[in-house]
């Protein structure tokens, strides 16, 4: 095996990107400043300045936004307070893992909507709405999906947003990759076409550090209520100390300058998982071309056995995600994830000529069985 190995598997940023000097500073001014705030008890939905700049983005007032433990935290809480064993929850096939996970363990029957060039199939959402189905809420990866990349063209964010009207159901617009487009302009938002069925999620982890565990929430006004006397429950409080660290890295106009940062660095990185994917996989998958995120992934054009893919591209040198983990009900054998961003060019270029090896050798062993 020729080294090194190339891992495509977590969609993680990379430790260079870490801000540790300017989190420093910003740690020690916080204690200097709200100390005696940030180290003590508090209520449950987060550090106040921190949410009061996350209402003014947003433009609704503050009471209606709450901080967690990452976003996925307040997810698995929505999970807990919407849902009852049995209720339907839609989400996009192919979608984020763990969510799927979460949504489970709240008792949903979760039923996915497969994902082509214009989006999740709302065509099939329709006719199963209008067939009877009531689900309780459609989660979705909007901008820059993981796993997939892509992203959710407006006509089919208006279909989504009139279909939530109509049947009652909530929007969890999970979109922690919006703010890194490297190219192009942003689409509407679902909370903006749609602000009152609509929760929209964000996070800090793809922007400052996941390590960090700050995400947040901004909720219809009759959710707010019910999750933060959940969070109450649950932990008293989230940690004031992390939230305004990232309140200062904001105020001292850190963030505003870590994004063409960021981007600089991932931009080139995508651009050579194209280039490469153009070079090596023409005619073994189709993929999405994304303009920003974390990810790329390419679906094959021949069924392989996932299990045989992976074994094969690992004893190449290549790690990669089971795509079958991002499916609901459908086969994910022939879905690949290309995390980029934290790989280099050179890495990125090698792991996708090892791919398109292992493919097409798998591939060809098939047809000559
Ligand atoms: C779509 C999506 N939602 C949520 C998360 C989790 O984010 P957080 O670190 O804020 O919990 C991730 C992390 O990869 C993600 O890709």
């Amino acid at each position: 095996m020729s080294e090194p190995v190339i891992r495509f598997t977590r969609g993680v940023p990379p430790p260079e990107t870490f801000p540790k000097e300017r989190l420093a500073e910003c740690a020690c001014a916080v204690l200097e400043k709200y100390g005696d705030v940030v180290l003590q008890y508090g209520p449950s939905a987060g550090f106040t300045a921190l949410r009061q700049w996350i209402a003014a983005e947003s433009g609704v007032e503050e009471s209606r936004t709450i901080i967690g433990q990452g976003s996925l935290h307040l997810q698995d809480m929505l999970a807990r307070v919407l849902l009852e064993p049995g209720d339907v929850a839609y989400v996009e096939e192919p979608t984020y893992d763990r969510t799927v996970t979460l949504l489970r363990r709240s008792g949903a029957r979760v039923v996915g909507f497969p994902l082509g060039a214009e989006g999740p199939d709302v065509e099939e959402m329709e006719r199963r709405l209008k067939d009877g189905e009531r689900p309780k809420l459609f989660y979705v990866i909007p901008d820059f999906q993981n796993p997939s990349g892509m992203v959710i063209p407006l006509e089919t964010r208006r279909c989504i947003a009139e279909l939530a009207r109509e049947y009652d159901f909530w929007i969890i617009e999970d979109s922690p990759y919006r703010r890194l487009r490297y190219a192009g302009e942003d689409v509407p938002a679902l909370f903006d076409l749609c602000p009152e069925r609509t929760v929209r999620m964000s996070s800090f982890s793809k922007l400052i550090s996941p390590g960090l565990r700050v995400g947040y929430a901004v909720l219809p006004a009759p959710l707010t209520k019910p999750l933060l006397k959940y969070a109450e429950d649950s932990y008293i409080n989230p940690s004031y100390f992390n939230q305004a660290i990232v309140y200062e890295y904001i105020q001292r106009g850190y963030l505003d300058e870590a994004l063409p940062f960021l981007k600089s660095l991932y931009a080139p990185r995508l651009q050579a998982a194209l280039n490469a994917l153009d070079r090596e996989m023409d005619g073994l998958a189709d993929w999405v071309r994304p303009q920003g995120g974390f990810f790329v992934s390419v679906v094959l054009r021949t069924a392989v056995d996932a299990d045989s893919l992976l074994d094969a591209a690992a004893k190449a040198g290549l790690i990669l995600s089971d795509g079958r983990g991002f499916y609901v009900e459908r086969d994910g054998s022939r879905f690949i994830r290309l995390p980029f961003c934290a790989l280099t060019v050179e890495e990125i270029e090698l792991g996708i000529q090892r791919l398109a090896q292992v493919v097409r050798e798998l591939t060809t062993e098939t047809a000559r069985r």
